[in-house]
């Protein structure tokens, strides 16, 4: 009688532990795929399967509405600030502008083929000492200071929780100003690599003036160019009848209607790249951009974002991959920057010789701005000193550095290798040694791998700006 009754879930508990059996293998074997090309460790899958599912395929798990600066037409002031920007009739050699070092085919840098400096003067032959950086998305840089750390340090991207739920809730950079970290003042904001401007109108007398680039002379000569340019009756309608009576104004004047235009006109903080569509949920990524993201932000792989900030902050300002702060990385020295001829010539940003007020502060010394990486893999040249001409150089210098230095860093006459060989032996322990991807010993595995490296090459380029969504 009641042998149906037993013999009814025995006969189902087989087919049930060959399902169970099934799922378990077909979910461990997801698990294993979904953290081996995502890069990171599968409790991290297991913590949070849902998102990891939606990353792995492309997907952001936690779209956000951004706030980008509003597109205008470009106010009269903008206008001649434009045409002045492309204007070389101002250069001592006639043929250089703005452009000429700030392409927008470049995100405004260093144009396509550059060599590490750019050659100005008179003659287009003296060479400058720095690679010139990006004029783009400056839009929301401070003014130069030393001060409390701003906190905007602080990664809020959902996708960082997948690493949040481990032991590191956020990207760490500790090292920023070794000497002062109990207090925690860094020094931060500012244009130039040594942060020695605080505005951008401050910022073009710099280049137009300095003999190396564009040369201009004297106010006084500027002023008689564009008294007979056809640029001449826009400065009158604009600055008055008179303007070109007074040779200071007239070039204060042009400065500001410059530094309106790179604020005004939309190319310098275009936010249109495919990172940006990605974070409004607009865009999906391949699985190696994912990937190389998920290491650029990883506080054990890349922790790039530590510095080089990739999340918009809570009230939806887009990121500008830089935290404006400075930092001592111990880059090598470039031998094709002339003034490196000379043994003893350091240039040593923040403290000299080019900015002046912080040359007895030597706990600075070696520290130059994080720049944007907006339009990087568009560069030419990398660094403040364009050491490196490929994005591959410049990743295996943040992984190879201190784990295998001998592929960074030249060696002397006696075979040993000259790590920070930029910069004099007093200042190397400015350099930080400590936050990831740095802080390896010699001869320990990297801490960003080949294929990690390869990825985050292939997210810098989804930095790029003018990303139009493929028909559908
Ligand atoms: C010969 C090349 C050259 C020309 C021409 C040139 N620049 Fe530059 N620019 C540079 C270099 C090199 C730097 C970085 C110098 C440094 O950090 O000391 C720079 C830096 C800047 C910066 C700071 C950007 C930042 O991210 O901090 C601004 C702004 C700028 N230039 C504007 C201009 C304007 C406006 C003009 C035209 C009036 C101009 N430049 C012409 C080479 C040039
Ligand atoms: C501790 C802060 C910090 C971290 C972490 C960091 N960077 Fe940088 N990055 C900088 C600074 C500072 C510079 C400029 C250094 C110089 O020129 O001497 C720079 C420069 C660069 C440049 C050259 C840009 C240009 O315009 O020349 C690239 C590319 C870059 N970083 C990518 C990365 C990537 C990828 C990672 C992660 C693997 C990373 N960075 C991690 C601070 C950092």
């Amino acid at each position: 009688m009641d042998r149906p009754v037993h013999l009814r879930p025995r006969r189902r508990l087989l087919p049930n532990v060959l399902g169970l059996m099934l799922v378990a293998g077909l979910g461990a074997a997801w698990v294993g795929y979904t953290a081996r090309t995502l890069g990171v460790p599968a409790r991290q899958v297991l913590r949070q399967p849902w998102r990891a599912a939606q990353l792995s395929l492309g997907i952001n798990p936690a779209p956000k509405a951004l706030r980008v600066p509003p597109v205008q037409p470009l106010s009269a002031m903008a206008q001649l600030g434009r045409a002045l920007f492309y204007d070389r009739a101002l250069s001592a050699s006639g043929r250089m502008s703005c452009v000429s070092c700030h392409d927008p085919a470049t995100g405004y840098g260093p144009p396509p083929g550059s060599g590490a400096v750019m050659l100005g003067g008179p003659t287009l032959r003296t060479p400058g000492l720095r690679a010139p950086p990006s004029l783009a998305y400056l839009y929301r840089r401070m003014p130069f200071s030393i001060g409390p750390d701003n906190e905007q340090n602080e990664i809020t991207l959902a996708a960082q929780l997948l690493h949040a739920a481990g032991s590191h809730p956020r990207a760490v950079k500790t090292a920023a100003d070794p000497a002062a970290a109990s207090t925690n003042l860094v020094p931060q904001g500012g244009l130039f690599w040594d942060g020695r401007v605080d505005s951008l109108q401050a910022q073009a007398d710099g280049p137009l003036f300095n003999p190396a680039e564009m040369d201009a002379g004297t106010p006084q000569r500027v002023t008689a160019i564009l008294r007979r340019s056809p640029l001449a009756p826009q400065f009158r309608q604009l600055f008055g009848a008179r303007i070109f009576d007074d040779a200071q104004r007239t070039v204060s004047e042009a400065l500001f209607a410059i530094a309106r235009y790179q604020i005004e006109d939309p190319s310098f903080h275009a936010f249109n790249s495919k990172y940006d569509a990605w974070l409004q949920g607009k865009a999906r990524l391949s699985r190696q951009e994912i990937r190389g993201y998920l290491a650029f932000i990883d506080p054990r792989r890349g922790n790039c974002a530590a510095c080089h900030l990739a999340a918009p902050s809570r009230d939806g300002l887009p990121p500008l991959f830089t935290d404006a702060q400075y930092e001592a990385l111990g880059v090598p020295r470039n031998a094709a920057i002339p003034a490196n001829r000379d043994p003893a010539f350091h240039d040593l940003g923040l403290c000299g010789p080019v900015r002046q007020d912080l040359r007895s502060q030597q706990r600075y010394c070696g520290m130059f701005l994080t720049p944007t990486l907006r339009n990087v893999a568009r560069r030419p040249v990398f660094f403040h000193n364009g050491v490196y001409h490929d994005l591959r150089q410049v990743l295996d210098f943040y992984a190879l550095r201190d784990s295998a230095p001998q592929r960074v860093y030249p060696r002397d006459a006696h075979g040993r290798v000259l790590r920070f060989d930029d910069l004099p032996a007093a200042d190397r322990g400015n350099v930080d040694t400590v936050d990831a991807p740095f802080g390896r010993a010699s001869g320990a595995a990297p801490a960003i791998s080949a294929r990690d490296r390869r990825a985050i090459i292939a997210f810098l380029r989804t930095l790029n700006d003018g990303w139009r969504a493929p028909p559908p």
